[in-house]
């Protein structure tokens, strides 16, 4: 099937609301280099957390529309400020995605009980940037970055949520910089049962970047606890996350429609 490229138009924007950038690419190329996964996986709910201008959520749309199938998938996008649910709504509506678009502080709401279970696919490139704690949350444009104290204030709150929000095949793709210890967020989610695997990895002159792939892994919730330090499997998780191998795209634009 012949494949139509062309970049998203940000129709829309605000001085509040944060325009894609290098996170925001190493995100979508690390969905476009598991596109052929995510096809397979036949998603029904996609959520995006924190979805700013929206660039995400409408290329997860994109390159998962597909003319010969039936299958119709639910988006949803979130984010707690208000001028971004407007500028997603904006964007989505520009390359025509239907999704619905909250304004939610997923780190006190978890979402409601809806979508509990049910999120087969969640994308989140969230706020990392480490800042003094009293700058994590804040109105406007600062509840984009500001991380608190190693950049995971905001992350430690979605992860439990994105346990309870994720379906027994969720998947769970996140940017993580390497000052939130992705290692140690790996072992964290090892706990809760989820394998992982870095999708993209990329350093860029201010930040160094991971994409890394959640997913639950009945073995994890078996039988006595394993030892942290050893992972045979090929399927890489969170203790030799680092040494995994890295599946890397080179940074391209999006597919607009298949
Ligand atoms: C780094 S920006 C990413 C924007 C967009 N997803 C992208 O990749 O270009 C982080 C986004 O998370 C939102 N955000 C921060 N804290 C949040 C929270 N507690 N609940 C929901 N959204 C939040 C911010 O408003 C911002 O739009």
């Amino acid at each position: 099937m012949p494949s139509r490229i062309a970049q998203i138009r940000l129709v829309s924007g605000h001085p509040e609301v944060y325009e894609p950038c290098d996170d925001s690419f190493a995100l979508v190329d690390a969905l476009l280099a598991d596109r052929e996964n995510l096809l397979e996986h036949q998603p029904m709910f996609c959520l995006e957390v924190g979805c700013g201008s929206g660039y995400v959520i409408t290329s997860l749309a994109i390159m998962l529309r597909q003319e010969d199938s039936a299958a119709s998938v639910s988006y949803f996008a979130t984010d707690i400020n208000p001028h971004a649910v407007r500028v997603t709504s904006e964007t989505l509506k520009a390359h025509t995605v239907h999704a619905e678009v909250l304004c939610d502080n997923i780190a006190a709401s978890g979402m409601g009980k809806r979508l509990w279970g049910k999120v087969d696919v969640m994308v989140v490139n969230p706020p990392y940037v480490p800042t003094p704690e009293d700058e994590v949350g804040r109105d406007g444009i600062a509840s984009a970055w500001a991380g608190g104290e190693d950049g995971r204030t905001v992350i430690d709150k979605i992860l439990p949520v994105a346990d309870k929000l994720l379906s027994n095949k969720g998947w769970l793709y996140m940017v993580t910089l390497a000052a939130n210890n992705p290692s140690q967020i790996s072992l964290l989610m090892k706990e809760k049962g989820y394998a992982s695997h870095i999708i993209v990895q990329r350093s860029t002159e201010e930040e160094s970047l991971h994409v890394i792939k959640f997913w639950r892994d009945p073995d994890l919730l078996v039988g006595e606890p394993k030892d942290l330090s050893v992972d045979t499997t090929h399927r890489t998780s969170s203790a030799g996350m680092m040494d995994s191998i890295f599946l890397q795209s080179p940074r391209k634009p999006f597919l607009e429609d298949r």
